[in-house]
């Protein structure tokens, strides 16, 4: 970790938030340069499970060093945060907040989420988008919220209506889910309202 990675506010590895769900300790935290191994395994049972994400091939070792290499160059820019959620030590779940390219968009945000299969349901999508929305106010000075969902992902859509998120557009059959054709949803919310 270099001298600059300890200055900055959200660097490499900082703890943002500390709680218990069902006697677990759960972490959130930043992305850090050793997390390669740990986010290849996260990215693979996703993809394996076949959740409404948009990758659908599973990544090499050499992908995911590249991934983690280029996110943590575009934190260290102040342009976006990666959170990782963390069990008992273990990657159950990621996070992340960027700024849009441009002048024109750069008080926009896009924000997204996902969690282990186990740790669903449990509470932490909502604290996490909680804390991707206050980064990307507090800490990237952004006042919109930007994010997209594949239509038929009820659970994420009513997630993201209930903190606040409104649906401005739709792109009929913009997603193939594996062969099924899908509207891709795009969702704003206002953030400090
Ligand atoms: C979408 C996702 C991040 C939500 O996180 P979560 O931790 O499961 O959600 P929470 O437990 O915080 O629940 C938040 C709200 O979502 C809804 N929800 C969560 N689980 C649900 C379920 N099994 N059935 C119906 N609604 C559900 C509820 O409205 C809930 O609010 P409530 O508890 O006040 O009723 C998570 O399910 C996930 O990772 N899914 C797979 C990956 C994915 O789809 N990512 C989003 C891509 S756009």
């Amino acid at each position: 970790m270099t001298e600059k990675d300890k200055k900055m506010k959200y660097g490499p590895g900082k703890i943002i938030n500390e709680f218990d769900v069902d006697g677990n300790n759960v972490l959130f935290r930043v992305l850090k340069p050793t997390d390669a191994e740990q986010a290849l395994k996260y990215i693979n049972t996703l993809i394996k499970e076949r959740v409404n994400i948009l990758w659908q091939k599973p990544f090499t070792m050499k992908q995911e060093k590249e991934w983690v290499k280029g996110e943590l160059k575009k934190n260290k820019e102040g342009n976006s945060i990666n959170v990782v959620v963390e069990v008992n030590g273990k990657m159950v779940g990621v996070g992340r907040v960027e700024r849009k390219l441009g002048h024109a968009q750069e008080h926009v945000c896009v924000v997204g989420l996902s969690l282990l299969k186990e740790f669903r349901a449990l509470g932490m999508g909502k604290r996490l988008m909680n804390i991707l929305c206050k980064l990307g106010a507090d800490e990237l000075k952004c006042t919109i919220a930007d994010l997209d969902v594949y239509d038929r992902n009820e659970i994420a859509k009513r997630l993201y209506h209930k903190l606040g998120f409104k649906e401005y557009g739709r792109m009929p059959n913009g997603l193939n889910h594996y062969g099924e054709f899908c509207d891709h949803v795009y969702m704003y919310k206002e953030l400090n309202k």
